[in-house]
């Protein structure tokens, strides 16, 4: 007869008598987290006979243990699972709250609260429920819309391009003309992630604690904004328990820093690395571990410290050394990886109290419609090699910003729709590399 899950521990579980080895091979691989506890608790009961070895072969487990045995949900489980997979198990014994991320992985979730109901299990004793998980879909989040930014064709424009193209946008001018409100709202006009992506994105959030367990599965394009004050571990990744840091979640994603400036500049040194490889090494005694961190960057930032230039209507007050204080703070190299830089103008009263502006599902839509066309980017006619080539002797361009300028001029290409990309489409991209304002 099978017996009712239990919840509390039984008496007949007995901790082995003596020494215990638990050798967690290979050696040199870290291991982190409370999320081994199932596994060895199991991995001693059958040492010690009291669950077959057999059965526990054919399982994988993941899981926290509270002192009296209950089964706590512990953060990863999408890359346990996966990797379950990858050694041919197809159960795994988890709480009832990872089931559905386990299941993303096209692994079967064996739901249990009690190591004593696992035990049960796997000697055959105990049914346990199976779980039946929904698709675990997060819900799609409501961005604020387009619609409501006046006028600011120009950085409306760049942006759009950022969109369809992933390319990192630096926002620049005077305080209130709008540069966060139209950064905030880039999300909502991004298409959602491919399935490879998303199962990419929810195994980072999931290491870092951040799924629901019921909506596991993040769909779109993640957006992170973290403060400037922030360390250069909470933004790199790393500190003492090794959590992937704000550049990794946001993978396929947007990350924010708004204030650019006000960063600290070693943490904004350590994002060039990710910038240039999609992702972050972060050095440790035990050796380098790699965190994905392939992000689209989006700045924000006033021209100068009092934030007056770029506004007609203002007298800059800094001095020169503060200025030079000020863009010290941004080194050349990180400035060469932001693909479009836009000065964002106070707008005219008119512009204010004009028609809303174009709403983001239309712009979404164009967006959507130039990445599917990037499948296979446009190339460049004779002539736009021949502008380019001028425009890399006369500006000059750096080998990067050759290419980050090519990248872009194929983005404006397909968003109209054109079979290659032209020389006034070189000629738009150019106009986004660094203006004289931001100039040392
Ligand atoms: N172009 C605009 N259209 C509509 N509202 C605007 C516009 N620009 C500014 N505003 C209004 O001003 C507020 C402040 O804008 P926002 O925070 O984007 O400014 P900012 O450029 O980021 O300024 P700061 O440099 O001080 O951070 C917005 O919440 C909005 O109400
Ligand atoms: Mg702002």
């Amino acid at each position: 007869m099978l017996a009712r899950a239990v919840t509390h521990a039984p008496a007949e579980l007995q901790l082995p008598r003596g020494r215990v080895i638990v050798n967690l091979a290979p050696a040199e691989l870290r291991k982190e987290g409370s999320g081994f506890d199932l596994p060895i608790a199991l991995a001693m009961l059958a040492a010690s006979g009291q669950v077959p070895h057999d059965r526990l072969a054919e399982h994988a487990s993941v899981g926290e243990l509270a002192l009296d045995g209950r089964i706590r949900p512990v953060g990863g489980v999408l890359a346990v699972a996966e990797g379950a997979r990858r050694e041919g198990l197809t159960e795994l014994l988890c709480h009832p709250d990872s089931g559905t991320e386990a299941a993303l992985a096209g692994v079967e979730p064996i739901p249990a609260r009690h190591l004593a109901d696992a035990a049960a299990y796997l000697r055959g004793e105990l049914e346990l429920e199976p779980l039946v998980p929904g698709n675990g879909r997060r819900d799609t989040s409501a961005h604020p819309d387009l619609a409501d930014v006046r006028g600011q064709e120009r950085a409306r424009r760049a942006l759009e391009l950022a969109a369809a193209g992933r390319h990192n946008i630096l926002l620049g001018g005077p305080p209130g003309t709008g540069k966060t409100m139209l950064a905030r709202r880039l999300p909502g006009i991004l298409p959602p992630l491919w399935d490879a992506e998303a199962l990419e994105v929810t195994r980072i959030h999931s290491v870092a604690g951040l799924v629901d367990p019921d909506h596991p599965l993040v769909v779109e394009p993640p957006f992170r904004s973290p403060h400037h004050s922030a360390s250069t571990a909470a933004i790199v990744g790393g500190g003492p328990r090794l959590r992937p840091g704000e550049a990794s979640l946001a993978h396929h994603g947007v990350l924010l820093l708004d204030e650019l400036a006000e960063f600290m500049r070693p943490a904004l040194e350590a994002l060039r690395q990710p910038l240039e490889d999609g992702e972050i090494s972060v050095a440790r005694a035990a050796g380098n571990v790699r965190f994905p961190a392939r992000f689209q960057l989006v700045g924000t930032m006033n021209l100068c410290p009092c934030g007056a230039r770029g506004d007609p209507n203002a007298q800059c007050s800094c001095s020169a050394q503060r200025l030079a204080r000020y863009r010290d703070k941004l080194s050349r190299a990180l400035l060469d990886r932001f693909d479009l830089v836009v000065t964002v103008p106070r707008p005219r009263a008119v512009e204010l109290q004009g028609e809303p502006g174009e709403g983001s599902v239309t712009v979404r839509a164009r967006v959507v419609a130039a990445r599917e066309r990037l499948r296979d980017p446009p190339r460049r006619t004779a002539e736009a090699d021949a502008l380019l080539t001028r425009a890399v002797e006369r500006l000059p361009l750096s080998g990067r910003g050759r290419a980050r300028v090519a990248r872009v001029a194929q983005t404006i290409a397909a968003l109209a729709g054109s079979q290659d990309v032209a020389p006034e489409h070189i000629a738009e991209a150019l106009s986004y590399r660094r203006p004289a304002e931001l100039a040392s």
